[in-house]
């Protein structure tokens, strides 16, 4: 691929390397198997849990997009995540974001300590306290940036370079930035994490994963548990979230425009105390004067779709207290903010006028 400019590589990223009729989209490979040509002869296909090429021509553009030399696709960002922490070993220890999505702190809490590995939540955009926790038994940090939902900030580079200095690995959940607006293995990152379910796919109907990487080392490990563990991404899912990525600089372009207007439009409304938008993407997160007024919005909105998830073509809105952030243990919630006049808002492409004219009618 000669372009590199990040609009063009989502449409081109990646060809069917197979092709011979012309097609201009890669077909869906619907195989489980794949025949030899001979003993000890393989076409570069064995079985799609190793390799499918609908998958691989996926894997390749979200790789190009991220910068990285590998990228694995996966059936959802959580089976992403568990596969990245396999990099993690027994009595090890993790530092953490403190309000990462909250299906990632279930992970951690329940899954990944069971295995004898320490996890610690922190602002990980204070970057001396990330500092002090950094111990000799610390394998990785584990950040996203802005956090979901409270959208706190962490300068990746800053991370990155005491990692790199103490030889601990740094993950980057990027799904609410995505490569357009940020690429956190330019940033010293090691590998890069998304849920592909959201702005990659863009069209709220297929769940993925992806993890990134640049590192030929990490990328031979990850793909060893991959294939082990076979959390991979079905070639007709690969197929849908290729079609998503085509349009996705241009969702992103407009999706944010209509974000901004709709954080600015909220800032001015008296019934809302708050408004956290990082002036990028379409996540906007903002709070209520009280309980009633959330509760009124939720059931008033009707553009608006009242549904967990984000990052699609449609505006949805979301309770990360009895949603997304469910599983988060009360206290923790309640120090982050994470209370019941929150609500997180996905901003999608629809007419803002439309988008804003239905808040308003809710709030009423
Ligand atoms: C930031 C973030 N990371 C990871 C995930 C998990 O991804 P999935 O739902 O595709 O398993 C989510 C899901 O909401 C998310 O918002």
């Amino acid at each position: 691929m000669q372009t590199q400019n990040i609009n063009t590589l989502c449409v081109h990223g990646a060809r069917d390397e197979n092709n011979r009729t012309g097609a201009v989209t890669v077909p869906v490979y619907q195989s489980a198997t794949f025949a030899h040509p001979s003993v000890g002869e393989s076409t570069g296909y064995d079985y799609s849990r190793l390799q499918n090429p609908t998958r691989e021509s996926l894997e390749k553009t979200v790789a190009a997009l991220e910068g990285g030399t590998d990228a694995l696709a996966f059936s959802t960002g959580m089976s992403a995540l568990s596969v990245l922490m396999e990099l993690v070993s027994s009595g090890e220890h993790v530092i953490a974001s403190c309000d990462l999505y909250g299906g990632s702190v279930r992970l951690l809490d329940n899954v990944v300590k069971r295995r004898g590995i320490s996890v610690q939540y922190l602002q990980t955009g204070d970057i001396s306290a990330v500092e002090q926790a950094m111990k000799d038994n610390t394998k990785a940090v584990f950040v996203e940036s802005p956090t979901n939902p409270m959208m706190q900030i962490t300068d990746l580079a800053a991370i990155s370079s005491l990692c790199k200095k103490r030889g601990i690995l740094m993950f980057v959940d990027n799904t609410f930035m995505t490569p357009i607006f940020q690429q956190p293995l330019s940033l010293g990152a090691d590998v890069v994490l998304h849920s592909g379910t959201k702005y990659l796919g863009g069209h709220n109907d297929t769940l993925a994963g992806f993890l990134v990487t640049a590192n030929a080392e990490l990328s031979e490990k990850l793909r060893f548990f991959y294939k082990t563990i076979g959390a991979c991404l079905a070639p007709w899912d690969s197929f849908l979230i290729q079609r998503g990525i085509k349009t996705l600089a241009l969702r992103m372009e407009r999706i944010t425009d209509n974000a901004k207007k709709v954080a600015a439009w909220l800032e001015t409304q008296p019934k809302i105390q708050s408004v956290l938008y990082p002036g990028k993407s379409g996540m906007v997160t903002f709070t209520t004067d009280n309980a009633d007024t959330a509760r009124q919005i939720l059931g008033g909105v009707k553009t608006i779709l009242f549904a967990e998830s984000l990052g699609g073509v449609e505006s949805l809105i979301t309770y990360p207290i009895m949603q997304t952030h469910a599983d988060v243990p009360v206290d923790v919630r309640e120090q982050l903010g994470i209370t019941d006049r929150l609500l997180r808002l996905s901003v999608g492409i629809e007419a803002v006028d439309d988008i804003i004219a239905d808040l308003e009618n809710a709030l009423l």
